[in-house]
């Protein structure tokens, strides 16, 4: 039976990389390889142009009616001076939270041929290959209370609320422990449990947890040495767990050891494995419209939504070694690009990825 995929393509750069990746889809669909369908919607600072509303209920409807979401990027300096809930950040939160999206893998991945375009030394990212686990629903993001307010003095006082039950912290350590008994069975849990009770439970959590998976070896790490690792010796990591800001700021931090942030791609699933898939980065105003983004952490996110949500696991296999050979033929974007190597734009991307997906 055909699976449904709403596409969200967002702001700035989304609708350019979005695009190539369904080019990808439109290609392996022509073959017979996949049997889906397509759905458009709005989202984030389009969505509110268009009706005042950086989530529309339709657009939330048809994401709960879907098998997946694929979704560009939301939000740019246009929209900054808007009201905090009208915000096109508050669209994409108010998926991950009404779709109960708490899992957010996150793979950093060097592909060789890309090993001279991480600012790192080659030989400190060589054969990295790191999943980043990040809670998505609930810690800092989510917390109550949370807002900003006048005290009597007359000075302001802002405040958001770090606070995690012990079975989402369970929930979300399950979903790593189950990962990485597939990969190497290591896990590092990031926390700041000498500081924050919160996550000092959350350390307690990892360890009773763990208990299910006696082959895991589970170690544990301070966020601040964990950021400080990530870029002395990565590949000491095979599963990372954290909470939602953590993971956050860990991500775009690992995604430099990959080449560049526009090579890691993302998947957000929920209990029931329907899926949002998305590239982890964001709409990038500083080179939207000038048809430069590199498109590959998003075909690379559908690559996982095929995999996680699409039962396709082979068309996803295509598409990684796609990419690699598009890479092997020495094209980049510019956020990748080497000497030596071919400049190409993003559409010129999405067409290599698709001719060596045929080849
Ligand atoms: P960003 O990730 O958009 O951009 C950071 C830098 O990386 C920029 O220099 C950008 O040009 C570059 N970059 C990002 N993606 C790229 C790609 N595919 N190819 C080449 N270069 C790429 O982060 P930012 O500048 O902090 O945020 C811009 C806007 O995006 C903000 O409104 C932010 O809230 C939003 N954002 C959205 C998401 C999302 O939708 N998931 C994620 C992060 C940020
Ligand atoms: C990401 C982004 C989002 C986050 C923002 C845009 C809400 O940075 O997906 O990494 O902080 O989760
Ligand atoms: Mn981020």
């Amino acid at each position: 039976m055909s699976k449904k995929i709403l596409v969200l393509a967002g702001d700035g750069i989304g609708p350019e990389i979005v695009a190539e990746a369904i080019k990808v889809l439109d290609a392996l669909q022509a073959e017979g390889a996949i049997d889906v369908t397509m759905e458009e919607a709005l989202v984030g600072g389009a969505a509110y142009d268009d009706c005042g509303d950086p989530l529309p209920a339709a657009t939330l409807e048809a994401a709960k009616a879907s098998d997946a979401v694929l979704l560009g990027a939301v939000g740019g300096p246009k929209w900054e001076p808007l009201h905090f809930s009208k915000r096109p950040e508050r669209g994409l939160l108010g998926l991950r939270a009404g779709l109960g999206l708490f899992a957010n893998l996150r793979p950093a991945f060097l592909y060789p041929q890309l090993a001279d375009a991480s600012t790192l030394k080659s030989e400190v990212v060589s054969g990295l290959d790191i999943m980043i686990v990040r809670e998505l629903t609930g810690g800092i993001y989510f917390g109550e209370p949370r807002g900003v307010e006048t005290l009597e003095s007359g000075e302001r006082y802002g405040y958001n609320t770090l606070c995690y039950k012990e079975s989402e912290v369970k929930r979300i350590c399950r979903v790593a422990y189950d990962i990485a008994m597939k990969r190497g069975k290591r896990v590092c849990s990031v926390d700041k449990a000498n500081v924050l009770e919160v996550t000092e439970m959350w350390r307690e959590v990892a360890i009773e947890t763990a208990a299910d998976y006696p082959e895991i070896e589970l170690s544990h790490m301070y966020v601040d040495n964990a950021s400080m690792q990530l870029v002395r010796a990565p590949k000491q990591f095979d599963v990372m767990v954290t909470t939602n800001m953590f993971g956050d700021i860990l991500s775009d931090c690992a995604a430099m050891l990959t080449g560049s942030i526009g090579m890691l791609p993302s998947a957000s699933l929920n209990a029931e494995g329907q899926g949002m898939y998305e590239p982890i980065h964001g709409s990038a105003p500083d080179i939207a419209g000038r048809g430069i983004a590199n498109p590959l952490a998003t075909i690379l996110s559908v690559a996982m939504m095929l995999r996680y949500s699409l039962d396709a696991g082979e068309a996803a296999d295509r598409i990684e070694a796609a990419v690699s050979k598009v890479l092997d033929q020495g094209l980049r974007t510019g956020d990748i690009m080497s000497e030596g190597m071919r400049q190409v734009g993003t559409a010129e991307m999405g067409d290599a990825v698709v001719a060596a997906l045929r080849a």
